[in-house]
């Protein structure tokens, strides 16, 4: 996995946690040490896989307009959930669990 994005966040907004997330935002957030891609849906759910591209290791932003991760590099597109909308990558994100308080545990498998 590349390592070589060094910066905090590509996604838009002020949002530092997950809390921070409203209904329909996304951000690569931090957590369990790991980047993560996360969504708040309309219904509060959150949804919670890796920021990692699964083409060649870059960090996927959130596009508002969208509500898909899309990776910067090659132009990759995943959806919430992390299945691929576009590639070349081949693989969905990987997912993450968020338990009752919607932070993404820390899966480092
Ligand atoms: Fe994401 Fe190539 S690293 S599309």
């Amino acid at each position: 996995v590349a390592r070589h994005f060094v910066g905090d966040r590509l996604g838009s907004g002020p949002v530092g946690t997950v809390a921070d997330l409203g209904p329909g935002q996304g951000a690569v957030l931090k957590v369990g040490g790991q980047r993560s891609a996360v969504y708040r849906d309309e219904s509060g759910e959150i949804h919670a896989v890796s920021a990692v591209c699964t083409h060649l290791g870059c960090i996927v932003g959130f596009n508002d307009a969208e509500r898909t991760w899309e990776c910067p590099c090659h132009g990759s597109r995943f959806d919430v959930d992390g299945s691929v909308l576009q590639g070349p990558a081949v693989d969905p994100l990987r997912r993450l669990s968020a338990d009752a308080d919607g932070e993404p545990g820390a899966d480092e498998s």
